[in-house]
């Protein structure tokens, strides 16, 4: 069985492995200044090529479809949500935040495993900076129109399902999201605490559906029980979410995006949004290409645009482009609380 390979990143539990900052376009954006991510390989452009992981994109057959077919270190054949997102709101992709070519903006680095409390650190160091730069009273609205996109949680869930990883012995799944929410409250509270105030919350999708997971499954179909984590988590952190809205009203405003429901649809429906392939990988190794990582010695799919997953965990760029774009078009059935435009508009 392939799942040792299903990690995501060189992760640790309860990581957040990218910080992301994107400055918008005033004009473009109404009052959103600037967004900050915090994500995973999901949403990497590339940070991943500066960590010390051995869990890296930056290699053929990845960036396929990328402007100039080059592997960038996104984990995908094209464009990835972050670019996608900037895209949508009138932006050039962003560089990767750790390339020489933005020091100036390097305020996370070393090896690959960047836990939690550490990354809030980080952002405290943003945000004295952005203090220092433009004023208390001027970074204090900054951040209150900024828009924070959080991205995590599946490296989490794919690690307590890990062959290699003891965690499923010591804790229940229960156990082990109470514990991921509970992180994550904090986490939120204290990004909060720092002055943001709007959060684009994207649940875990149908992980037990991602080619790897289906290996699992002896007749390829989803693997029930990492379909039920996610789904547990996803609870879990809607009512988290609640919580955290009705203790700090005015002061936290939020869209959830339903990732797993409409992943769904989209697999039980593949043809009505122009997909053919909703099993197998497009690039890697063996059985539904997802025995082995998609690498230069991987095959891959001729046609990109008619497969769901791109290697065994992530997204085509076709896949990711409907999702970006259902969360801008304000889809209600998969947007809650407050819709994205809403939220950018407050
Ligand atoms: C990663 O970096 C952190 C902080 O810099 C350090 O505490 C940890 O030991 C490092 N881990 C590895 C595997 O190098
Ligand atoms: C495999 O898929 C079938 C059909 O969806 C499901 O009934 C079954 O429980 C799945 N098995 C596992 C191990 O997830
Ligand atoms: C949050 O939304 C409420 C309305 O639901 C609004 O009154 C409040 O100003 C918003 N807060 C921020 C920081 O945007
Ligand atoms: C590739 O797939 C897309 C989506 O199904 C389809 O529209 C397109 O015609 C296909 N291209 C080729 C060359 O088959
Ligand atoms: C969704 O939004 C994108 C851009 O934001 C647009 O190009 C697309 O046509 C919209 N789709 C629908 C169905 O409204």
């Amino acid at each position: 069985m392939a799942s040792t390979k299903t990690k995501l990143l060189n992760s640790c539990v309860l990581i957040i492995a990218i910080l992301l900052i994107l400055q918008f376009n005033m004009s473009r954006a109404q009052k959103v200044p600037a967004m900050y991510v915090f994500g995973d390989s999901l949403v990497d452009v590339g940070n991943n090529n500066y960590l010390e992981t051995f869990f890296r994109a930056n290699f053929r057959f990845n960036g396929i479809d990328f402007p100039g077919g080059k592997p960038t270190g996104r984990f995908n054949n094209g464009k990835n949500a972050a670019d996608f997102i900037a895209e949508n709101v009138g932006l050039p992709t962003p560089p990767p935040y750790l390339s020489d070519s933005n020091k100036n903006n390097v305020f996370l680095q070393g090896n690959g495993t960047i836990y939690l409390s550490k990354q809030v650190g980080y952002f405290y160091e943003v945000q004295q900076r952005l203090i220092k730069k433009m004023g208390e009273s001027a970074a204090k609205e900054h951040l209150t129109n900024s828009l924070f996109a959080i991205v995590i949680g599946s490296n989490d869930l794919f690690n307590y399902f890990s062959s290699k990883s003891k965690i499923h012995l010591t804790k229940s799944p229960q156990e082990y999201i109470d514990l991921m929410i509970s992180t994550l409250s904090n986490q939120l509270m204290q990004i909060q605490g720092l002055g943001g105030c709007k959060y684009l919350i994207v649940g875990i999708g149908p992980l037990g559906c991602t080619p790897s997971q289906r290996l699992r499954n002896s007749s390829e179909n989803c693997y029930d029980e990492a379909n039920n984590l996610a789904t547990i988590y996803n609870k879990a952190l809607q009512s988290m979410l609640l919580k955290l809205k009705s203790n700090l009203k005015e002061h936290f405003n939020y869209s959830y995006f339903n990732i797993y429901d409409f992943l769904i649809d989209l697999i039980q429906n593949p043809t009505a949004y122009g997909f053919l392939e909703v099993k197998s990988a497009c690039c890697g190794i063996g059985r539904l290409y997802a025995e082995g990582p998609c690498i230069p010695i991987s095959t891959y799919c001729p046609n990109r645009s008619d497969h769901i997953f791109w290697d065994e965990v992530h997204p085509t760029e076709a896949t990711t482009k409907i999702l970006v774009n259902t969360l801008f078009n304000n889809t209600k059935q998969y947007v809650t609380s407050m819709n994205l435009v809403n939220l950018l508009a407050l």
